[in-house]
Order: C-alpha cells, then sequence, then structure tokens
C-alpha cells in the first residue's frame, strides 16, 4: 500500500489523458479493500477517465462507461469488485442503500461514488477528489483533494 498521490487540501495539474489515467492507478494502489472514493467535476472534467486508470491498474482491462443510466456498474478485477456509482440523479440517499449500497461497498475491493455529496458524512475517511478544468488549457485539468 502507497500514500494517497494528494494531501488533504492539496491541488495538482494533470497533463493529459496519460497523467489522469495514472493519476486514478495510483489512487487504486493506495486505497485499502473496502474503501470509497469520491469523486466530483464537471462534464468532461476527466472522471471517466481517471476510473478507467484506475480500474485497469487493478487488472480489469475492458472500456469503463459511465453510469449515468445505470446508476451504478461493476468492474470485476482480479483483486475484486470495483464498484463505479453515479449519485448525481439521486435525491435521497436512502434510493441507493435500499440497492444494499452498504454491503455492496464493505464486499468491494473499491466504490468509485460521483456525485456522492449525501454519502460523504456516511463515509468520513474516504477522500474527496475534485477535478476541474483550466481555462484557456484544454489539454490539462486541475485535480484538488477536498478531503
Ligand atoms: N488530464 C487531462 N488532460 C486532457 N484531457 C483529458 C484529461 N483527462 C481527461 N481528458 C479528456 O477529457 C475528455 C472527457 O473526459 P471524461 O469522459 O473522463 O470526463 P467525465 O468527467 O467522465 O465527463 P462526464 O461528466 O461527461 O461523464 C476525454 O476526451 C478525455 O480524454
Ligand atoms: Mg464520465
Amino acid at each position: 500500500m502507497t500514500e494517497l498521490p494528494l494531501r488533504a487540501g492539496e491541488t495538482g495539474l494533470l497533463y493529459g489523458q496519460e497523467q489522469q489515467w495514472a493519476f486514478g492507478a495510483a489512487l487504486a494502489s493506495a486505497l485499502p479493500a473496502g474503501s470509497v472514493l469520491f469523486l466530483e467535476g464537471e462534464l468532461g472534467a476527466g472522471k471517466t477517465t481517471l476510473t478507467q486508470g484506475l480500474v485497469s491498474a487493478l487488472g480489469f482491462t475492458e472500456p469503463v462507461t459511465s453510469p449515468t443510466y445505470a446508476l451504478m456498474n461493476a468492474y470485476p478485477t482480479p483483486t475484486g469488485r470495483v464498484l463505479h456509482v453515479d449519485a448525481y440523479r439521486t435525491r435521497h440517499p436512502a434510493e441507493l442503500y435500499e440497492m444494499d449500497l452498504e454491503e455492496l461497498i464493505a464486499g468491494s475491493r473499491l466504490s468509485v461514488i460521483e456525485w456522492g455529496e449525501a454519502f460523504y458524512s456516511d463515509y468520513p475517511d474516504a477522500p474527496i477528489v475534485r477535478l476541474l478544468h483550466k481555462e484557456g488549457e484544454p489539454d490539462v485539468r486541475q485535480v484538488e483533494r477536498v478531503r
């Protein structure tokens, strides 16, 4: 287990898809089984790209898709399942808890939750990573570890 690539409150820059991918891979190797990772970021900020890097680093090499319409995706990796949840349209956390979210998280290698503000207080140890576009630099993203 290595350290997380950013400390809480720190900000960094990711130059291109490759670095976005690598950042996801670094998160994967730093987060133990059963962990939650919260992801925030506007349209096109790189959430799926980061998740692809994370999941690939754990050994699942097929394409990762946005779970926006599925609510959650599960990727089987050799080290366990990665759960990918999009809570954007979930107005109340009960909706996902009724789908046994807690048990699913506990039984997963890692759970990536996009737009999961409603769950931040239930998972106080989970890092929150925010991705932002950088004005005038289409090939760069800013990454901030909010918590
Ligand atoms: N660090 C980066 N630098 C430059 N381009 C990037 C970077 N990260 C991702 N991209 C590119 O930005 C585009 C959008 O990325 P991605 O689909 O991962 O965003 P998203 O946050 O998942 O968007 P959505 O909200 O639509 O699901 C892709 O073409 C991707 O290759
Ligand atoms: Mg996406």
